[in-house]
């Protein structure tokens, strides 16, 4: 989810206001609120993969894909099969779940391959196996269909992205105890600074530091010029009829939607305060069109507005397939290691994401260069931007299909 799944919906407080007492007026207030989810939204099926993996020796292959289905994707839309065999396990993109023209050429979708990938050779290693990842090589698959215009491209079949060869006697990592407490924290992050120390620290979780690169924003000049650029893409996204109808079509917004898809952004997750999140249940669901105005007040307001550290992963090659699985590792690395020190993080991936779009329609590429430019990124090319800090409030977790829907036959 992304944004818009960061997206706040509009609420005002006279609305919220009128709102509430109508409903209170109309008497059936509690039942109302309980049959919308209003009370507690996280409960039942959808939740239960967050309990579900344990780490533990003995547990099987399908324990990895437990730790698997836990990782970060865009808009939550866990684009992944798994096929377990006796001594390795293949790692298959399921394009079914693509978000079209938020992520032209599928770079965010195999972001999230890497991130589940992460995640399952994490576990390996605690449950007593040294895992041998071998990642696909080549451009991003999507890359090649370039559309005519105006053709909206079918998804193709699933592929498989990579391989993890499983071998006996493994190293238990830190890293891994904090895969079932990590969740992307999208509201407001206090004054505190994250303190250097840490930056060098998530720096050294970088194994491949040829082909990427953390680049660290810690100047104010550096963070207002993040910030202009990402709000500027916010505002071409949200004036993107196509872009917000993709992005629209992964908001579950009620208790039946959660049920039903077990993916997807929800109301939960927007960081939004307990007070807003009941509003926002209970109002009616607002247009695609208005959820991203607000998503665009949002990150000015709140995500861009206390100016957190910012970082930027970036690559030589932003449509290189290992590359992106690569970087998606590191995300999800590098998400676990904060966790485990209380530090919370936030995707804000406008900015990459309009330059694929910029490219997907043969437009020049205005928002790649100005950022470039303006950030001095030299060569390196950004495919994934988030702010980091210490949160007002707790992340909390996401609607997840569980390993068993998303294992397929070999
Ligand atoms: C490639 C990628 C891009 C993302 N971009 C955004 C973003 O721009 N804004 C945001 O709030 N979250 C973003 N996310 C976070 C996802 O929405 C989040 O991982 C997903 O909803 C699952 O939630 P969880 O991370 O809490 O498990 C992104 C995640 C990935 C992997």
């Amino acid at each position: 989810m992304k944004r818009r799944m960061d997206m706040e919906p509009r609420i005002s407080r006279r609305r919220l206001l009128g709102g509430v007492a109508t409903l209170a007026v109309a008497g059936g207030l509690g039942l109302y609120a309980a049959g919308r989810g209003v009370l507690d939204d996280r409960r039942g099926a959808p939740f239960a993969p967050w309990t579900a993996f344990r780490g533990e020796g003995g547990g099987g292959l399908i324990e990895l894909a437990r730790a698997a289905v836990l990782a970060a994707s865009p808009h939550n839309t866990q684009p992944w099969l798994f096929e377990l065999h006796e001594d390795r396990i293949d790692v298959l993109s399921d394009p079914s779940r693509w978000l079209g023209d938020m992520d032209p050429f599928g770079r965010e979708m195999h972001i999230g391959l890497g991130c589940a990938i992460e995640n399952l050779s994490l576990a390996a290693g605690s449950m007593g196996w040294t895992p041998r990842v071998e990642l696909g090589a080549g451009r991003l698959p999507l890359f090649d269909a370039e559309p005519a215009p105006g053709v909206r491209r079918a998804a193709p079949p699933p592929t498989r992205v990579a391989t993890v060869r499983l071998e006996p006697g493994g190293a238990e990592s830190p890293l891994a105890r904090a895969i079932a407490e990590r969740h992307t924290n999208r509201g407001p992050y206090g004054a505190q600074r994250v303190p250097a120390a840490a930056l060098e620290e998530l720096s050294r979780l970088n194994e491949d530091r040829a082909s990427q690169e953390i680049v660290w924003l810690d100047r104010r000049d550096q963070r207002e010029l993040f910030a202009a650029h990402t709000l500027r893409a916010t505002e071409i996204i949200a004036r993107d009829a196509s872009m917000i109808e993709d992005s629209d079509a992964w908001f579950r917004l009620t208790p039946e939607a959660v049920r039903t898809h077990r993916d997807g952004v929800t109301f939960d997750v927007l960081g939004l305060g307990p007070l807003l999140t009941a509003a926002g249940k209970l109002l009616p669901r607002p247009s695609p069109e208005r959820m991203h105005e607000d998503w665009l007040r949002v990150t000015r307001d709140v995500h861009l507005a206390g100016d957190s550290l910012i970082g930027v992963i970036a690559t030589r090659d932003r449509y290189d397939l290992g590359a992106t699985l690569r970087a998606g590792r590191l995300w999800q690395r590098m998400q676990l290691w904060a966790t485990a020190r209380g530090i919370a993080m936030q995707p804000l991936s406008q900015v990459p994401e309009v330059i694929d779009r910029e490219r997907q329609l043969g437009r020049a590429p205005a928002m790649e260069r100005s950022f470039a430019e303006a950030l001095r990124l030299g060569g390196w090319q950004p495919t994934m931007a988030f702010r980091l800090g210490y949160a007002v409030r707790e992340g909390v977790c996401g609607p997840r299909r569980a390993a068993e829907d998303v294992i397929r036959a070999s």
